[in-house]
């Protein structure tokens, strides 16, 4: 097993990531087979299972001890967040993957005995790989970046799943009234690197753990927020709802969806 340290990983993340986003800058040109999950808009592609697959191995050779969670079926049944805990989603964004060609991500997140580690989020299209940790410093590429201003709701654009706001779950309504106004972008990852980047100050949504392990990551350690609805700690390896983004809109959200009868 390679050695662990915080260089040594990110590294391996951004290597894995740049693998990935070359394959999959030609695959968005291919035809793709496209299968259906839960409901006919949660899509997978073949192209979802090869890039889990690459990764995976990947993962596997380099850190043979570590433990996989994986959208696609091709990691392990983890149980406990005990030592080294990698989270794949091989495409994130898939919906846009099939019927746009841009907006969309891979993401591997590393928590070490539970603890956030090092995350890497690459857009694809733009060629950008966000990537880093709370203890090493977050990054865009070669370059550190800026970290995002403290800023309010009313200061800022926000990202709520589009289910949660055309139902107004948990008086989300009330928070996009309050905000500079609502963007949908339906890729998890493409909405992180809005909040590392200061595009966006709050993204609500109902997320997986491969959806939210890299995301937590890099957003933690660019001293953004991240929280579970009702304010208990995250917990990993189950879905949930979770409100990301500025301490100050992740505190002024916290109160609108828990007054909500
Ligand atoms: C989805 C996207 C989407 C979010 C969904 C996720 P997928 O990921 O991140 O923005 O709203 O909850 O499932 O399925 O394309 O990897
Ligand atoms: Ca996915
Ligand atoms: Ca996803």
């Amino acid at each position: 097993m390679m050695e662990i340290t915080t260089k040594g990983i990110d590294e391996f993340v951004v290597n894995v990531l740049s693998e990935v986003g070359r394959s999959l800058i030609i695959d968005t040109t291919k035809n793709k087979l496209v299968d259906t999950k839960k409901n006919r808009n949660d899509l997978v592609t073949n192209f979802d299972k090869s890039t889990e697959q690459f990764v995976v191995s990947m993962i596997k050779e380099a850190y043979p001890e570590a433990t996989i969670v994986s959208e696609e079926g091709f990691g392990d049944d983890v149980q406990s967040m005990d030592g080294l805990v990698f989270f794949v989603d091989p495409i994130d964004g898939t919906m846009n993957f099939v019927k746009r060609g841009d907006d969309f991500a891979s993401m591997i997140g590393v928590y070490l005995d539970g603890e956030p580690f090092i995350g890497g989020i690459i857009d694809v299209m733009r060629k950008k790989i966000f990537h880093g940790g709370p203890n090493y410093g977050i990054f865009c590429d070669n370059e550190k970046i800026n970290l995002p201003e403290n800023k309010a709701l009313i200061d800022g654009l926000i990202d709520i799943s589009a289910p949660m706001a055309l139902n107004n779950y948990l008086n989300t309504q009330e928070v996009v009234k309050n905000s500079s106004g609502l963007r949908v972008y339906g890729s998890a990852g493409i909405i992180f690197e809005h909040l590392l980047l200061g595009k966006e100050v709050m993204y609500m949504s109902y997320l997986a753990p491969w959806d939210l392990a890299a995301g937590r990551v890099l957003c933690e350690g660019a001293g953004l927020r991240v929280a579970s609805v009702d304010d208990t700690p995250v917990n990993m390896l189950k879905s949930q709802v979770v409100i990301a983004g500025t301490q100050n809109v992740v505190s002024e959200v916290l109160k609108t969806v828990k007054n909500c009868d």
